[in-house]
């Protein structure tokens, strides 16, 4: 495959089909994607609906989404698709079929690429080095393999999974070391999408950011792949760093993110002895410039497959390069996290007269927030997890959750080990002790709470672990409520 050029043989240009890259002057001239081919490994949160985006933002480019898991590319290419979020589906049966495919033919979409993203998944390692706190690399390592066997060219290859700080290294290392005759350039584009928000967030982005080795090549790719985004986003909003720089900045903003949201939730503990209101302290300093509103809503405790991850991640990094200080800085950021679903636990636990053994609880909400039908490190199963310890029998709600999902992440089946799952808030509460609300989901400020009042064993409790109702309405009503740093 000779459409893309990354060895620069004739004077100061790049040829990349009807691209022509003058890196000398910084200067390039996107013109028509026509022919391009983009294959992205991983069909997850993350690679579906960005590459939904390019294609429905790239006409010309043809995007293919490869997975080896058929069950999820069958998800894709139906009608019911595999990831929950908000303008998704209209993009996908947009594009799909015209240049949007999803396939498990993983080395097909390798050899016809020019571009690769590899957006696979990079758990936190459960077992060796590591353990418990490294990125688990396993799956992108065997990307990179199976891109260096399979050939077909010349190739960029882009990091779109978060990764510790120089995996682009390894990657093009192992690239490298294929000997087969192509030429790779390994780039780092770190996806900031929230779930929930994904598809807004792809397309009016904050920034985009992307990061390649400091060499004619590596800048040339780097602009390569900086043209496709500013179809859409405007250029002062295209970040162009070196690759660790990129690596590095996903790490940190997530960090920083979850840095704000302990703070608060370590506030909140002060505002519930106290007797303030951390919604009111959030108001007040969010007002400051400085500060900013964002980020500070106070809850039972951040979840999602990033947060928790990068911080480990970051805190091994440190480790590695020799500094623990630092480390034991960013660790406190998740034990705080922790802490804070415990307090929520033993909140309730001392409120409901020191016991819930047997007591019916209701679960509203399990996704980790809301508008996803993401589970991953979501604050309810350890919630749950310590209500099913204190053996209280729980009765969850989601509106996009699968029960299988629910039971499996609790270990228990149907009907099993008190959990039960049920098909509307109503039926969740009706003869509770209490309700526990674990994600924001907007309908829960609709419901009939006189009507769930009346159906549930009294004096009847509500714990408000996302500070999204009226608890004073609720207390008229005659709930015992405790919301989040309420004191
Ligand atoms: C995060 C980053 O925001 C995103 O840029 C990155 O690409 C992936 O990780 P995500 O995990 O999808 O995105 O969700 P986010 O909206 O950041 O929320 C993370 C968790 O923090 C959720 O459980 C949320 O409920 C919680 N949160 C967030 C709070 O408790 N309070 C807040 O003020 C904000
Ligand atoms: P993310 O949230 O980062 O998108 P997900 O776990 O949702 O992570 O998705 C990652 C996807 O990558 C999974 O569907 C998994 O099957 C897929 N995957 C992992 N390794 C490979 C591989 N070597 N080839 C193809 N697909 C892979």
């Amino acid at each position: 495959m000779d459409l893309l050029k990354l060895n620069c043989h004739t004077g100061n240009f790049l040829y990349f089909k009807s691209f022509r890259i003058k890196y000398g002057s910084r200067r390039f001239l996107p013109q028509k994607f026509l022919g391009m081919k983009i294959c992205c490994i991983g069909a997850g949160y993350v690679g579906g609906p960005t590459m939904a985006m390019i294609a429905d933002k790239c006409e010309d480019i043809q995007v293919t989404v490869v997975d080896l898991n058929a069950e999820r590319v069958d998800g894709w290419n139906s009608d019911d698709l595999p990831v929950f979020e908000p303008g998704l589906t209209e993009i996908v049966l947009r594009r799909r079929g015209k240049n949007l495919f999803f396939t498990t033919a993983v080395e097909d979409g390798i050899r016809e690429a020019d571009v690769i993203f590899i957006s696979v998944n990079t758990p936190t390692k459960t077992s060796g080095v590591g353990a418990g706190k490294a990125a688990d690399l396993r799956y992108v390592e065997s990307c990179a393999r199976q891109i260096a066997e399979v050939g077909g060219g010349d190739k960029i290859v882009v990091e779109k999974s978060t990764v510790p700080v120089r995996t682009a290294h390894s990657v093009q290392e192992i690239l490298s070391s294929a000997e087969n005759g192509h030429s790779y350039q390994v780039i780092s584009n770190p996806e900031f999408l929230a779930e929930g928000t994904a598809m807004k967030d792809l397309e009016k982005p904050d920034r985009v950011l992307v990061g390649g080795t400091v060499t004619p090549e590596g800048r040339a790719a780097v602009d390569v792949i900086a043209s496709i985004y500013a179809q859409w986003v405007p250029q002062e909003r295209i970040i162009k760093t070196n690759l660790w720089s990129s690596e590095l900045s996903k790490l940190t903003a997530n960090a920083f993110l979850a840095q704000r949201v302990s703070s608060i939730n370590s506030i909140s503990a002060l505002c519930e002895a106290t007797g303030a209101d951390v919604d009111e302290v959030s108001h007040a300093i969010g007002a400051d410039s400085r500060i900013g509103p964002k980020f500070l809503k106070s809850s039972v405790g951040f979840g999602g497959s990033c947060f928790q991850k990068d911080i480990l991640n970051l805190t091994y990094l440190c480790e590695h390069f020799g500094l623990p200080e630092i480390a034991e800085y960013w660790t406190k950021v998740v034990e705080m996290n922790d802490l804070q679903k415990k307090r929520f636990v033993t909140r309730m636990i001392d409120a409901m007269f020191n016991t819930v053994s047997e007591k019916k609880i209701a679960v509203l909400g399990y996704a980790f927030k809301k508008d996803t039908n993401d589970v991953r490190e979501s604050p309810a199963i350890d919630v749950c997890r310590y209500l099913l310890d204190e053996t209280a029998e729980l009765r969850v709600y989601d509106p996009k959750v699968e029960p299988e999902t629910i039971l499996s992440t609790l270990g228990t089946k149907e009907g099993e080990d008190s959990v039960s799952i049920c098909k509307d808030p109503y039926e969740a509460c009706e003869g509770s002790h209490a309700i526990a609300v674990l994600t924001e989901w907007d309908e829960f400020n609709d419901l009939d709470f006189a009507k769930i009042h009346a159906q549930m064993k009294q004096p009847a409790f509500l714990f408000d672990g996302r500070n999204v109702l009226d608890l004073k309405a609720l207390e008229e009503i005659g709930f015992r409520t405790y919301g989040i740093g309420k004191g």
